[in-house]
């Protein structure tokens, strides 16, 4: 890229010319006006934060002179967890989209055997490139076999889940995961997720998809499509007969009860690429003021589109 270093460079003069600019008397730029700048210097006010949710107080949106009390109802709670929406620092613009999303807020599908929530661009405009799903599982339940055209991430929050797949190749994949591990299926590529009964509550996890369009409401379950596929097709599919399929569920199940399966491995032998990754197991890397563990495609090889930096701070540090 021969263009490459001359346009940083041009880069590199305009910034300058711009201080130079609003720059203070003394500065060594002879061009520099010697006294007024072009604008008033920031505030001094160092716009920290007016509450945490641990106060025991009502919030008002007043900040310094700003701002009045709240004359109608008024949502304690939220409005103490939300201390720089309510009563906003001076250096806010006030034109950034929503940048969180509360599970609390988001539906809850409750199944036999679990539930899951979900967080997408419908209710998170900015997050148009990943979408979020919360899930737990009783110990034995199953989150059925299904596929969707996103990549799938995941992190173990508690428990421990058995996985299975089998990819493209037709190799197949079963390992087992601890909290602080990770599993990626790429797109297309049918899954199976069951808790273990390690713990007697079963587990619960975070998934993460490579599109905020992404619903979990939309995946492809095994249950859904043998309930709407006639069964005389079913029957000459499988080479079996109609009755076979007397006592197939007539819609979707997405998750059930079942009985925990004992730790096995893969009949078919594993995939030469693991879809699985033992993060729990990786030193972190200490710094000051916290820990940090990068996990990307050079070392978990099959998560392409999806990278995890799991970070710690401590207390009053800063990322
Ligand atoms: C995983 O990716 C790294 C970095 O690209 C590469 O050096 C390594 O050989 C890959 N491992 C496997 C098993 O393919």
């Amino acid at each position: 890229m021969p263009g490459l270093p001359f346009k940083k460079a041009v880069v590199a003069t305009i910034c300058l010319a711009t201080f130079a600019y609003s720059a203070p008397a003394g500065t060594l730029v002879a061009s520099a006006p010697s006294s007024t700048p072009t604008a008033p210097y920031a505030s001094e006010n160092p716009n920290g934060m007016l509450w945490t949710e641990q106060e025991d107080i009502t919030p008002e949106p007043i900040r310094g002179t700003l701002g009045a009390t709240i004359l109608g109802p008024q949502n304690v709670p939220m409005d103490l967890q939300n201390a720089d929406l309510l009563a906003p620092p001076s250096t806010d613009s006030g034109t950034v989209g929503n940048a969180k999303w509360p599970f609390s807020l988001s539906h809850n599908r409750l199944q036999t055997g679990g539930w899951a929530r979900q967080q997408n661009v419908q209710v998170m405009p900015l997050a148009t490139e990943m979408a979020g799903v919360n899930m737990r599982l009783e110990a034995g339940a199953l989150r059925e076999l299904h596929w969707h055209k996103t990549a799938e991430w995941a992190y173990v929050l508690k428990g421990s889940m058995n996985i299975a797949t089998m990819n493209f190749n037709g190799e197949s994949f079963y390992d087992t995961v601890n909290p602080g591990d990770l599993w990626y299926f790429p797109p297309g590529v049918p899954h199976v997720l069951q808790a273990t009964a390690d713990l007697a509550e079963g587990a619960e996890f975070l998934l993460v998809f490579d599109d905020g369009d992404f619903s979990e409401d939309s995946t492809f379950s095994l249950t859904d499509w043998l309930s709407h596929v006639p069964k005389d097709v079913l029957a000459r599919n499988f080479q079996t007969t109609v009755d076979a399929f007397d006592r197939i569920p007539g819609k979707e199940l997405y998750i059930f009860p079942s009985t925990p399966l004992p730790k096995a491995s893969s009949p078919q032998g594993n995939a030469a690429l693991p879809y699985t990754f033992k993060a729990s197991q990786m030193p972190v890397t200490p710094l000051s003021g916290g820990t940090v563990k990068i996990v990307d495609s050079t070392i978990f090889n099959v998560s392409t589109t999806i990278a995890m930096a799991e970070v710690t701070v401590e207390p009053g540090a800063m990322r």
